[in-house]
């Protein structure tokens, strides 16, 4: 819950109107009332140790404002260490990294019930702006992020540069692709899921988790204080604004609305569903009331003036079970595949999405996407199985998907996507069952920043690539994210990979290049 400007200038005893050291103290506006450097008041409860162990992130940017988010945790794997009593934080945004001159600021509340977090959505910003953005609580300051508010509605932006990435097992390997993440010249990073993985304790792993598999909202918060802890996330945190969604592992591995994996009895696994989402909110900068039960509304869109529009996709929530009675959730094509209303996003968001891309509103729709949509048959001897957990194993609701795209007017769809721990491109048929269709938008898939592909289906899945047509590109050994631009005129996605995660440091290369022409669907080597 943040204080509004009013709010906190009332709730303040003192401020000190800046201008002796900034161009005018405004933030560059002159037409402004100045931004006066919040403090607190009256004695705050003892925090013991350094509360901003997580670091700092920025998210959900519109052309005025952006979320800022931080979480006080001198004990981020047990529990938190805060004293269980509301602790002001003052919060301030600047147009410069030394702080000379504010163009926002105020003070949050971070209470217990939400883990001491704190969303603060600071608005009044000018559009495709950096800014840098700082927190204190009590003597304590926070690192200093830096984030960026997107063009005006109208604009017309010369470039967008974003990377996305996904899949961060911490016991698979260190986030290695981080460290050059944060180097990377970015308006935005894109998170498509698996931040978190709720898994037990691997004994051989190299960096291990810290308890038994999540279930309650005490272990998932210790499991985000874990992972967030790590140096080279918190670095992409702070070096750009993040727009982030989920997966399953952020839960449990490959549930589908309030059916576990293993079965568990639906109300059980909701409140299971609940306690996650929680914890998934309090760790991540979205621009979303928080939860306070087993539902999340989180999809949403967020534009780029009239080059990009980002759809955030929830490929979990609202799901029908994966089909065909397959315990591992893979296997031959049945009956049930064919059930047309069987959804991926349930009615509501399927309308949602449907209805957003029927007139572009922009150049690029770009769907942020958590499993696969391209159709991709893996042979094995005679048969051909299918992965039910992507959207293979829900061939009616990628049809309305793929049918919205061949007939509307205009545009051009982008899927970006994780989950698989592989990196790939592949043309988007308007019917893959006929390899001459057309082609209606590109997929790029992003390799895992370090989870790992299991080596045994490294060969299965290259068979797989090969023998439809429609994929452009397949590499399952390497860990990495995609780097995009887009212009009016053109889309160009590198594939960044490290060496190794064996290390926390290893160079990163370029390893292969892909482009799409505006108005010309399809992918070409660039
Ligand atoms: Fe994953």
């Amino acid at each position: 819950m943040t204080l509004s400007r009013r709010g906190f200038l009332a709730a303040v005893a003192s401020g000190v109107v800046l201008g002796a050291c900034s161009d005018d103290g405004n933030g560059g506006r002159a037409d402004r009332e100045p931004i006066r450097r919040p403090t607190t008041t009256g004695p705050l409860p003892r925090i013991e140790g350094m509360p901003f162990t997580l670091g700092v992130a920025s998210g959900d940017p519109r052309p005025d404002s952006v979320i800022l988010w931080t979480r006080l945790a001198p004990e981020p794997t047990a529990g938190g260490g805060m004293p269980d009593a509301d602790i002001p934080v003052v919060w301030e945004v600047a147009t410069d990294d030394r702080f000379r001159s504010l163009a926002a600021a105020g003070v949050a509340t971070a209470s217990p019930a939400m883990a001491h977090s704190v969303h603060v959505d600071a608005s009044g910003l000018d559009p495709a702006r950096d800014y840098w953005y700082r927190f204190r609580a009590g003597d304590a300051e926070s690192p200093v992020g830096r984030t960026r508010t997107t063009p005006a509605e109208d604009a017309s932006p010369e470039r967008l540069r974003f990377a996305f990435a996904s899949c961060q097992n911490w016991q698979d390997g260190f986030w290695t692709p981080y460290r050059h993440l944060a180097e990377e010249d970015l308006d935005l990073v894109v998170f498509l899921g698996d931040y978190i993985y709720e898994s037990a304790v691997n004994p051989t792993a190299a960096r291990q988790h810290d308890g038994p598999e999540l279930f309650d909202l005490a272990q998932y918060r210790n499991r985000y204080g874990l992972y967030k802890g790590d140096a080279g996330l918190q670095a992409v945190h702070a070096a750009a604004p993040w727009l982030v969604t989920w997966d399953d592992h952020e839960v449990d591995n490959n549930y589908a609305d309030d059916l576990h994996e293993d079965g568990d009895p639906p109300e059980a696994f909701l409140k299971r569903r609940a306690d996650a989402y929680r914890a998934w909110y309090e760790h991540t900068p979205v621009r979303l009331e928080p939860p306070s039960g087993p539902d999340l509304e989180m999809y949403r869109r967020v534009g780029f003036g009239d080059l990009a529009t980002f759809h955030m996709l929830d490929e979990r929530q609202y799901r029908s079970d994966q089909p065909c009675n397959s315990p591992i959730d893979a296997g031959p094509a049945c009956a049930e595949l064919d059930e047309r209303e069987r959804t991926m996003l349930g009615e509501r968001q399927e309308r949602w999405l449907l209805d957003g891309l029927a007139r572009p509103a922009a150049t690029w729709d770009v769907l942020a996407n958590s499993v696969i949509l391209a159709q991709v048959p893996i042979p094995l001897g005679e048969q051909e199985f299918f992965n039910f957990d992507q959207w293979d194993g829900y061939p009616p609701a990628r049809r309305r998907l793929l049918d919205r795209l061949a007939e509307r007017d205009g545009g051009n769809a982008v899927v970006i996507t994780g989950d698989i721990h592989a990196s790939g491109a592949t043309d988007l048929l308007a019917d893959f069952d006929d390899e001459r269709s057309k082609v209606v938008g590109s997929e790029l898939i992003g390799t895992s920043v370090s989870s790992e592909f299991d080596e045994a289906l490294i060969e299965v899945f290259a068979t797989a690539a090969e023998a439809a047509p429609w994929v452009t590109y397949y590499e399952a050994r390497q860990r990495g994210y995609v780097r995009c631009e887009m212009t009016a005129e053109e889309m160009r996605a590198d594939f960044r990979h490290v060496e190794t995660t064996a290390t926390r440091r290893s160079p990163i290369a370029t390893v292969s290049s892909w482009a799409v022409e505006a108005g010309r669907p399809g992918l070409q080597e660039a």
